[in-house]
């Protein structure tokens, strides 16, 4: 019998994981590569994603820094050959680059709106849709996006953010049915709070911090280490039969 392990080895694979330069993203890099898989380490901050790329070789892992504005829509004419150029194209994306510009609905501009929903919405369909080709040749692909408790809950000062957590439960399951049958496997994961540079402002408010630990069932926040497992679930061989869904890492959050 095949040890039940080995179903979680991604040793080899290649990954382009977008947000790579702080927080979520630059964890879930670590942990992949840690995991034996080749990582492309995409986000604009070049000192940051140097700082991960020797964090990776200081373990002994092997990483690749793509410093790219992805909200620069230049830069998806040649984003598959740039992510192909130092290890092969990627068999895994796993879109974490997102922004939540915090302010009132009603003093929401226009163009911050837009940028929420590109940045968090539109750029992972569209880096699915420069990577999804190759992936699908080779009948062995796998996504992964970021979503959020704002998938489901709405949170004050966020609409834009909201809208496109919420689009990305349903973008995830669109995918899925794009590109499943070809062996490209697309899910969600959810996480709870997380201190990250996004979350600053709240992390910021120890009541507002304490407030949301006890609305979890487990009765703490979320640290981005809690997000390796399933993330490696969902990149590896494990996954094979998931797609398509969202998998909240919430403590429980929204059961409750
Ligand atoms: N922290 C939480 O509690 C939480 C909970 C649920 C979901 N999430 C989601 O998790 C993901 C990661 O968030 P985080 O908390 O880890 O935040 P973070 O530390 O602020 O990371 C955001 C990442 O996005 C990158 N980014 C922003 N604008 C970009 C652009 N124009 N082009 C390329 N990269 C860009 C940033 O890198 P550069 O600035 O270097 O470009 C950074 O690496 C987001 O999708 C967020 O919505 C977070």
């Amino acid at each position: 019998m095949e040890n039940p392990y080995d179903l979680f080895d991604i040793r080899g694979r290649v990954a382009l994981v977008t947000g790579a330069s702080s927080g979520i993203g630059q964890s879930l890099a670590c942990a992949f590569a840690k995991a034996g898989a080749k990582v492309l380490l995409l986000a604009r901050r070049q000192a940051q994603l140097d700082a991960t790329l020797q964090a990776i070789g200081a373990e002994g892992g092997s990483a690749a820094v793509l410093a790219c504005d992805l909200l620069d829509s230049g830069c998806f004419a040649d984003i598959a050959q740039r992510a192909a150029g130092p290890f092969g194209p990627p068999d895994i994306l796993l879109n974490a680059a997102g922004i939540n510009p915090r302010m009132p609905a009603l003093q929401t501009p226009p163009e911050v709106w837009e940028r929420t929903l590109r940045l968090n919405l539109s750029v992972p369909f569209m880096l699915a849709q420069c990577l999804v080709p190759a992936m699908r040749e080779r009948h062995w692909g796998r996504i992964i996006n970021i979503a959020s408790l704002q998938s489901v809950r709405a949170f004050p000062n966020s609409v834009a953010y909201g809208a496109s957590k919420g689009g990305v439960v349903q973008l995830t399951r669109a995918m899925a049915e794009a590109w499943s049958a070809d062996g490209v496997l697309c899910n969600a994961i959810a996480p709870g709070y997380i201190p990250t540079e996004l979350t600053a402002s709240i992390t910021a408010q120890p009541a507002v911090v304490a407030e949301l630990a006890t609305r979890t069932m487990v009765g703490r926040n979320g640290r981005a280490e809690d997000l390796h497992g399933v993330a490696l679930l969902l990149a590896s061989r494990a996954g094979e039969f998931i797609t398509g869904q969202t998998l909240y890492v919430d403590g429980g959050f929204t059961s409750k």
